[in-house]
């Protein structure tokens, strides 16, 4: 990674002469080297950087004065409710041309306009396509022809008439956007240009939520094995502590926190996070009920009289460790996609259809215990409020079973901010967003590992992203915790982090293993004899057999019912599989693989894991066909 870091930093120094070189002989028409056309390329191809994002790398051009019928306004004045769609109409359009488009604003106050100076700031991110310049993001953007009848003007109206005729016509559009309740006013903006060279046309409305101190997005996580307590948080443009009801009239208030611009990291040149994605977090609830019983059903709401109440919400609260039993649900890297046709900041397809998969498995009374996403949770990645909408994706999941994450690359890796590998994934989070919202049992802030227990497992997390080298902290910490199960109590050890040890997916570039990371922690699963060991970050499912140092130490049998059984009576090694298959754009596997490899699919879903003290039985469900792509089973007699 060292070395990759080198080279981007050169990249980047070539670009600041190219770039600065440029906008000052120009500012309606750019220079593009092929170092910077093919480096674009290649980053499009390992990131899935969307069109939308080099929107923002953009320089505005001048836009001709728009014509005086032109119109932009939304069916409805009302203010916006929690999470709907909003229609946005575009009238008086005298020549529809394929390069308009409408971006949905929030705050409306923002700066929308050229930031040419700014260039050098975004190329961090990754992209390194020309400037941005929309001074704030847009939160999304769709085109006008997404209307189907816009560029044929099957919509006219006419303007004006001589002698009873009519000698000027304007065509008109409608588009639907989706909208959560992010707190802060929107508008709408018309642009001419296409995304590569867009200017302003007109803008809409302004439309406010109509609470935006509303307590929304509640997820739950454990505190401790005991099952016996569950930590519910949530989001609020309230600053004043609310109330957590629940059980027979139990009542806890909440501990409020959240982070400013000034808790996002940067470097030179700034992070979106830091700068142009910006998004107020409003305020993150959390409170803890205790004295419940493990594996019980139990009701609960959250808010204030002048916040606002939830609805009434049911949860399950897990088994409590040691006991007979748990079932799970287990995935990584699944993100937010738009319910609408809009282009947006890096969108992951699958993760529609697998959190609609799973919320219909846990309303349908299928036993589910407690869920597990390891790593790349939401993908907002310095524009935070695709953090509000990735909320919102998960809360028919999150707000009824415990929610347990691990931090991966695109939470916390930025350069020069103690993260392993000096990439700039997190856009300038750093780890801050994601701790806030998402707080697991952990020992301290920015050491977000943590080991739990639920029926007969011993869960143990970790992060990839921070120091895992012998000696560090972390190290020393999965050392004790590992070495202190009590297996007659727990008699599954499950390992949990985000980046594999094992992958057929290895790029030249982006390396997806790293070999530091295998030689200096995989002796310890080994030594503690860890059943299973989950990862994300490759963007598939692969499942080896009993493996250590890439050799096959135990093939499984075809046990009852012909699946695959690895029978750890006798223990060898540990199987790995990747799980990073829950949104983000899959990867393919080469066509060969090695002897270490058993299994590899590259279809949208999540594992379901059923532990009991005799076995651990997994299962690969495809989110959109709802069928079993691959079982196997770990036995111990
Ligand atoms: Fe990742």
């Amino acid at each position: 990674m060292a070395s990759f870091y080198s080279l981007y930093k050169t990249i980047l120094f070539t670009l600041f002469v190219l770039l600065t070189s440029a906008s000052s002989s120009s500012s309606s028409t750019y220079y593009l080297s092929n170092i910077v056309v093919n480096s674009t390329a290649e980053f499009i191809n390992h990131t899935a950087i969307s069109e939308f994002r080099i929107l923002n790398r953009r320089v505005l051009a001048k836009c001709p004065d728009p014509n005086p019928y032109l119109s932009i306004t939304t069916a409805s004045n009302s203010s916006l409710s929690d999470e709907g769609f909003v229609t946005v109409h575009v009238s008086g359009v005298l020549l529809p041309s394929k390069g308009d488009w409408v971006g949905m604003i929030s705050p409306s106050y923002s700066d929308v306009s050229s930031c040419p100076f700014n260039a050098i700031q975004y190329q961090q991110t990754g992209d390194l396509s020309q400037l941005p310049l929309l001074c704030h993001y847009p939160v999304k953007a769709q085109y006008l022809s997404k209307d189907p009848g816009y560029l044929r003007c099957k919509k006219k109206e006419c303007k004006k008439y001589v002698k009873g005729s009519c000698v000027e016509r304007s065509c008109s559009a409608s588009l639907s956007f989706h909208v959560v309740n992010f707190r802060t006013d929107i508008e709408f903006v018309l642009f001419a240009g296409g995304f590569a060279t867009p200017c302003i046309l007109k803008t809409s409305n302004k439309l406010s939520f109509t609470n935006p101190k509303q307590p929304l997005h509640a997820h739950l996580s454990t505190i401790d094995s005991t099952g016996t307590s569950m930590r519910v948080t949530w989001v609020s443009g309230d600053r004043a502590p609310q109330q957590l009801q629940y059980g027979n009239g139990k009542s806890v208030p909440s501990k409020v926190s959240t982070f400013t611009q000034n808790d996002m990291c940067s470097a030179f040149p700034k992070s979106p996070a830091k700068d142009f994605g910006w998004h107020d977090p409003g305020f993150i609830h959390s409170a803890v009920m205790t004295g419940l019983n493990p594996s019980t059903t139990y009701s609960y709401t959250y808010g204030s009289d002048s916040a606002g109440w939830s609805g009434k919400i049911n949860l399950k609260t897990p088994p409590a460790g040691g006991s007979d039993e748990v079932r799970f649900l287990a995935y990584g890297d699944m993100g937010k996609a738009p319910r609408d046709p809009s282009a947006e900041h890096y969108i992951q397809p699958g993760s529609l259809a697998v959190t609609k998969a799973m919320a219909d498995e846990i309303s349908s009374g299928n036993n589910v215990d407690s869920i597990f996403h390891i790593g790349d949770i939401s993908y907002a990645t310095g524009f935070l409020v695709e953090w509000d909408y990735f909320l919102q994706l998960i809360t028919p999941v999150a707000s009824h079973v415990s929610y347990m994450t691990a931090i991966g690359n695109h939470e916390r890796d930025y350069v020069g901010t103690g993260s392993v590998y000096g990439t700039p994934d997190s856009g300038g989070e750093c780890g801050v967003p994601y701790e806030t919202y998402f707080q697991m049992p952990t020992a301290a802030k920015d050491k977000p590992w943590y080991s739990t227990e639920q029926g007969s497992v011993h869960f143990t997390i970790i992060s990839t992203e921070h120091n895992w080298s012998h000696n560090s902290d972390q190290y020393e910490w999965m050392r004790k915790d590992m070495a202190s199960v009590d297996r007659s109590r727990t008699p599954w050890l499950i390992f949990m982090g985000h980046r594999p040890m094992y992958s057929s997916v290895n790029g030249v570039f982006l390396k997806s293993v790293d070999e530091d990371f295998v030689k200096a922690v995989e002796p310890l699963l080994l030594a503690n004899k860890v059943d299973l060991a989950l990862w994300g970050h490759v963007h598939n499912y692969e499942r080896s057999c009993a493996v250590y140092q890439k050799e096959c130490k135990a093939l499984p049998t075809k046990g009852a019912g012909g699946i695959d059984t690895y029978d750890n009576t006798n223990y060898t090694a540990p199987v790995h599989a990747v799980i990073g298959m829950a949104g983000f754009s899959l990867d393919k596997f080469p066509s060969d693989a090695d002897k270490w490899s058993l299994v590899r699919i590259a279809e949208f879903g999540y594992v379901r894991v059923h532990a009991t003290t005799k076995a651990l039985r997994i299962e690969y469900v495809n989110a959109n066909t709802r069928k079993l792509e691959d079982s196997f089973q770990i036995t111990r007699s």
